[in-house]
Parts: structure tokens; C-alpha cells; sequence
């Protein structure tokens, strides 16, 4: 563990947060309250950066791979997986949204909290900037991983999407409904300077 780690916690919960790695913040704690997993399913967590949301849906599901861009992201959260007693359920693999699955692997509950801030910049250039890069409109990596979703979706299975106003969510929800899903803002949170953060549930229908 890097000795500038800060700890975290989060209801009965503990994090520790590498230098390198998104500490969670209003949007991290939004999604975990609103995060609801059904017995059994088998979960994907995208971006996982200290484990967050992949951790608290261990608890629930039968298995939960947890992904994200950065390394050392992939590293803490496994860490932090032993720390709250869920690491045999949880599978780590470093890489670009889904690239690391197998092709055509599909899940019951994808999370994502997305990058969303506009910025100059397509990509990070350290590893705690991918937390926020998210091009100049702010969708770059949304509309991304909204084009692989449905591919890794079950029927009947559910994307939960979480990202600002400042990324257009009206675009969100009509690619989502063009995709296959039925798409709706489940919870929000007003933040200053009039940004709203949102956490969409899309439930994918028979294509
Ligand atoms: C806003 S942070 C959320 C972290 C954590 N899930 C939470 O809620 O606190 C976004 C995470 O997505 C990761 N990320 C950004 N672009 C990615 C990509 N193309 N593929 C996989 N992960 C990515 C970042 O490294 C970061 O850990």
C-alpha cells in the first residue's frame, strides 16, 4: 500500500485510496445509495477505480469482474476487495471499457460512473485524469461505452449509467432506447453551478 493512502468510508464499508486513484465523491456516493443487485447476478463494474460500487454489489451478487483504464485503480481495488471480505467473489482485469471481456460475455447489472467532464483533451494523460477526461463535448468515453452496453446486457438485465448534466443525459437516454433498452433517470443530485448529476437505469429488451 502507498504511504500517502487516504481511507474512506462508506456504511459498513472501507476504502483505502491510493494517490493514483479516484477518491469517491458525490457521484460515487449517489450511485452506491441508489445501487440495488438482485441475489445471484453476475455484475460488471466498469471503472471500478477503488472498488466502490463492485465491492457493495459483491455482497449481493454471485460474481462482480471489475475493470478500469488505469492500473493502479485495478491494483487498490483489489486490495480493497480482500479489506471488506468479498475477494473470492471479484475479478480484476486492467483495460478500456470492454475490451478486457471475453467477446459477446454477457451480465445481469453493468455499473458505470462515468467520466463526464468536458475538457480539452480526448484521453488522461496521468492515470487519475481518466477519472474525469472526458473530451470536449464530455461524452467521449460515455458514447463509447454506451455503443458496447447491449452487447455485454442480458435480457431483461440492467445498465445503471451515472453522469452530469454538463454531458447531455437526453442524449444518453435516446441512445440507450435506440440500443435496445428501455431508459430512465432513477435518482439526481443537485451540485453547484448549476450541475445536476444523474444515475440512469436502462433494462435491456429482447432485441
Ligand atoms: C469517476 S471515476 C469512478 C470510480 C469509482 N467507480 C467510483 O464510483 O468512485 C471513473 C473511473 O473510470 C475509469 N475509466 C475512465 N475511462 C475508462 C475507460 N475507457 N475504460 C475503463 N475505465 C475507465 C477511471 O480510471 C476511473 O477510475
Amino acid at each position: 500500500m502507498p504511504l500517502s493512502t487516504k481511507r474512506v468510508f462508506f456504511s459498513s464499508y472501507v476504502f483505502d485510496i491510493w494517490p493514483s486513484v479516484y477518491e469517491p465523491a458525490e457521484d460515487s456516493f449517489l450511485f452506491a445509495e441508489n445501487l440495488t443487485v438482485r441475489e445471484g447476478e453476475k455484475v460488471l463494474d466498469v471503472g471500478t477505480g477503488c472498488g466502490i460500487l463492485g465491492i457493495i454489489a459483491a455482497k449481493t451478487a454471485s460474481m462482480v469482474v471489475a475493470t478500469d483504464i488505469n492500473p493502479e485503480a485495478v491494483r487498490c481495488a483489489k486490495e480493497n476487495a480482500k479489506l471488506n471480505g468479498v475477494a473470492d467473489k471479484m475479478f480484476f482485469v486492467q483495460g478500456d471499457l470492454f475490451t478486457p471481456l471475453k467477446t459477446g460475455e454477457k451480465f445481469d447489472l453493468i455499473l458505470f460512473n462515468a467520466p463526464y467532464l468536458p475538457t480539452e483533451s480526448f484521453e488522461g494523460e496521468t492515470f487519475i485524469e481518466y477519472a474525469w477526461v472526458g473530451g470536449r463535448s464530455g461524452r467521449a468515453v460515455i458514447d463509447r461505452f454506451l455503443k458496447g452496453a447491449r452487447e455485454h446486457t442480458k435480457v431483461g438485465g440492467r445498465v445503471l449509467l451515472l453522469q452530469s448534466t454538463l454531458a447531455d443525459v437526453n442524449r444518453t437516454l435516446r441512445i440507450l432506447e435506440d440500443k435496445g433498452f428501455n431508459a430512465e433517470i432513477v435518482a439526481s443530485l443537485n451540485l453547484p453551478f448549476f450541475e445536476t448529476i444523474v444515475l440512469v437505469e436502462a433494462k435491456a429488451r429482447p432485441l
